[in-house]
């Protein structure tokens, strides 16, 4: 596997397979990786010829307040971890890479960014797409591969790409569990041993949530009950728990009774902030 962090070197080698007819797929990260990525990493594999990554902590995804700075770092594990599954090229940059001293452009997407988590971190979105659109400017993938853990952040870029009118196909990958249900995530490294055995409960609430609409439950009932019950489970705080359409992110109406349709949730165990989502 060619690790690069200098992205006119990156440039170069992507467009060289763009060259050679070979279909590139790539999976953005921010590192720490785990089962999750390994299976963003196994559908690029079946749907292109080469699979290609990037590992960068994006700073501008991160207020000031948040775990930027403590995110978990592993380079040599993730390295291994690619290279096992026959990734051809990793894009591992520092900031002033990506980000020199003068660089002062930014991508916003209205709207979806503004419900849902970004209304409790209205700088997040920003940050990501910004990043995303350079990344797949610099790699000009055929198809980018995102996980539904952050449905929000699929939403959003698939939004941005469309609008851009960029020549990407942006791909949804179910999100992975861990046995008890919890979804695979970095930030599940920073759980004590107390926070981890509640922690599955987010997947549970969300999970009876959903039956209680399909059963014909009203939704502001149903987002009620699951702040209630996440609380009880000994969550510290919610920032939300909202049934929406899997399309604009508006709050659900009859028509998503039965498909289209994601009830999404984030919520804190101590200083550790948890998201997830189930859909029909
Ligand atoms: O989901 C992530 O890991 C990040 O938000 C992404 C898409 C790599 C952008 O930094």
């Amino acid at each position: 596997m060619k690790v690069i962090d200098e992205h006119k070197n990156w440039q170069q080698l992507c467009r060289s397979w763009r060259y050679e007819d070979k279909t590139i797929g790539f999976v953005p990260t921010m590192g720490a990786l785990h089962q999750g990525h390994e299976a963003l990493v196994q559908a690029a594999r079946q749907n292109c010829d080469v699979v290609v990554a990037s590992i960068f902590v994006n700073p501008l995804q991160f207020a000031a307040h948040e775990d930027g700075m403590r995110y978990p770092r592993f380079l040599p594990h993730d390295m291994a971890l690619l290279q096992k599954h026959d990734v051809a090229a990793l894009y591992a940059p520092s900031p002033d890479d990506v980000y020199p001293d003068d660089f002062v452009t930014s991508v916003r997407v209205a709207g979806l960014t503004e419900v849902l988590c970004g209304v409790h971190r209205p700088t997040h979105f920003d940050g990501v797409t910004t990043v995303v659109a350079k990344l797949l400017m610099m790699t000009q993938p055929h198809e980018a591969f995102l996980g539904e853990k952050d449905y929000q952040q699929y939403v959003v870029i698939r939004q941005m790409v469309r609008d851009l009118a960029m020549d990407v196909h942006i791909r949804a990958v179910p999100t992975v569990r861990e046995k008890d249900g919890l979804a695979c995530s970095s930030r599940n490294l920073y759980l004590n041993d107390s926070s981890r055995a509640i922690a599955p409960r987010l997947y549970g609430v969300l999970t009876e949530g959903l039956a209680a609409w399909k059963d014909g439950g009203q939704r502001r009932e149903i987002e009620k009950e699951c702040v209630s019950q996440l609380l009880r489970a000994g969550f510290t705080s919610v920032d939300y728990v909202s049934l929406v359409d899997d399309v604009r992110l508006q709050p659900a109406q009859e028509a998503q009774r039965h498909n289209h349709c994601r009830l999404c949730a984030a919520a804190f165990l101590g200083d550790v902030r948890l998201i997830d989502n189930v859909g029909i």
